[in-house]
């Protein structure tokens, strides 16, 4: 109701990379997936709840004939709410555009992973391409000349700008969903005037927290002539006004709490009955993108150090890591992976015994039921990202758990842990203080366990993804009354 208000029948667009459904074609026929990202979990349930178009790259569905029949599809399959629009790429724009300028340079550039980015001008003129193909599909697919569009993250700092030439009077919220860095690091982007000048075509340009949006300010206060607004947070540039605001993201807050799932004792017992571990067995969990700035291999090494100090616990604890496989084809991942096997098994030397190993990879997709299965299961979830600019899967964790148990251990560098304070908060880079903080969790008192939880579970259920969203198309509809004001003034 929050949204239609707002929306007051406004026509909404989403533009985004990855897209919300994948068609994939297998030996049964057409499978429909839904992809491991957390812009994916966020943004679906504003659309389902505001229909609209979804414009997305059309990257799960590859032939001749899934690219006739899946152009545009009325989506979720079994309860149609929006259109799926696919915009389908060559593999040198998706190589270029995607792998390249975008993860290859954009995403360690944000990111303070310490993987140095790449930066070719082959990719910067497939990204520039690419994001001239998307904003052409806004055009064409807009049935208005004010339409709300929504653009997502780092792979489209260019086409707000360039949908603005076409449709001046468009309301354009962009949400960049990875953390913005400081002036100095982001200033050796080749083209970073072009990237400014590209998001502020935005009437609004989100971020997750006031940190990232004074870093974003301080770059275009480097490198563009513009005048700022400190304290009302807006940048003039070239006769046009953008709203520079945080809107911490979130999730859809599960249906009636879950009831239509199997319960968390059905869920604890099935798991450890699977892997063949005793009904106490200790269970931690991490749920990620195989991806370099998840801290992965850091949380592995917490785990080797607290059964190294708490030798009692060898035997009796496992950690189940959920790694979907991300981005492969860049060799950076590909090198990540092997690390991160190796590293299992040089840990899984050391202290398995018998049918007993402390780290379970499950290096594959897992759909979202299976994951909720796994945060059930368990007695402590691990999110030790090394930099991200929220992590859905802490609040994911925290929606998953109605019977108010469970201990998250959450990095200090994820837009997260600005909000959840109950959480046992950690620097993934010192590994003696997550080894500390994952045995506190599992040694942890259920009382406190339940305090915990409960204070965090409250909070997400609040700051909900309607929340998050409603709350950005409030402020564009105020900007768009003040427009029509001043149009009529002038
Ligand atoms: O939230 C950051 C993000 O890069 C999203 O843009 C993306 O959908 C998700 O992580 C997963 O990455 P990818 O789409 O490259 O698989």
């Amino acid at each position: 109701t929050l949204l239609h208000e707002e929306l007051a029948g406004d026509e909404v667009l989403v533009v985004s990379n990855r897209e919300p459904y994948l068609h994939m074609r297998t030996r049964n026929g057409i499978e429909v997936q839904r992809p491991a990202s957390g812009l994916v979990t966020a943004v679906e349930p504003v659309m389902r709840a505001c229909s609209g178009t979804w414009i997305a790259h059309g990257s799960g569905s590859a032939d001749r004939d899934t690219v006739d029949r899946f152009d545009r599809v009325p989506v979720p399959p079994a309860n149609p709410a929006y259109t799926l629009r696919r915009v389908w790429l060559t593999k040198e724009e998706e190589q270029g555009y995607y792998y390249g300028f975008a993860n290859e340079g954009m995403w360690p550039l944000c990111h303070i992973a310490h993987v140095r980015p790449v930066f070719r001008s082959s990719d910067w003129d497939q990204y520039v391409a690419v994001n001239q193909r998307f904003a052409d599909a806004v055009v064409k697919e807009a049935r208005t000349d004010d339409p709300v569009v929504l653009v997502q993250d780092y792979h489209f700092a260019l086409l707000p700008r360039m949908v603005r030439n076409v449709l001046p009077k468009a309301t354009i919220i962009t949400f960049w969903h990875i953390p913005w860095p400081n002036p100095e690091s982001f200033g050796i982007c080749p083209w970073r005037e072009e990237i400014l000048e590209g998001l502020l075509g935005s009437t609004i340009l989100g971020f997750h927290t006031p940190f990232h949006c004074k870093n974003f300010i301080e770059t275009v206060d480097r490198y563009l002539e513009t005048r700022i607004e400190h304290e009302a947070s807006t940048i003039s540039y070239g006769g046009k006004l953008t709203q520079v605001e945080h809107y911490p993201i979130s999730i859809a807050w599960p249906e009636n709490d879950n009831a239509d799932k199997p319960s968390v004792a059905e869920c604890r017992a099935s798991v450890r009955e699977e892997h063949g571990m005793p009904a106490d067995h200790l269970l931690g969990i991490g749920v990620d993108r195989l991806d370099y700035t998840k801290g992965i291999i850091e949380r592995f090494q917490a785990v080797e150090r607290m059964l190294e100090l708490h030798p009692n616990l060898i035997g009796r604890f496992t950690l189940i890591q959920i790694a979907a496989p991300s981005r492969s084809s860049l060799d950076e991942y590909q090198n990540f992976d092997a690390r991160v096997r190796m590293l299992v098994q040089r840990i899984n030397n050391r202290y398995s015994s018998g049918n007993y190993q402390p780290i379970i990879l499950k290096a594959e997709h897992h759909d979202a039921d299976s994951v909720i299965r796994y945060y059930r299961a368990a007695d402590v979830c691990l999110v030790t990202s090394l930099h991200d600019g929220m992590n859905l899967v802490a609040k994911e964790f925290i929606a998953a758990r109605e019977d108010e148990r469970g201990v998250l251990v959450l990095s200090q560098f994820t837009g997260a842990a600005r909000e959840l304070h109950e959480a046992l908060i950690v620097n993934p880079y010192h590994i003696e203080q997550s080894a500390d903080a994952v045995y506190r969790a599992v040694t942890m008192p259920d009382v406190e366990q339940r305090e915990r939880m409960r204070s965090m579970r409250s909070l997400v259920k609040d700051f909900n993804i309607y929340r998050w969203a409603g709350r950005m198309l409030l402020d564009a509809a105020r900007l768009r009354q003040r427009e029509r004001i001043m149009t009529k003034i002038r």
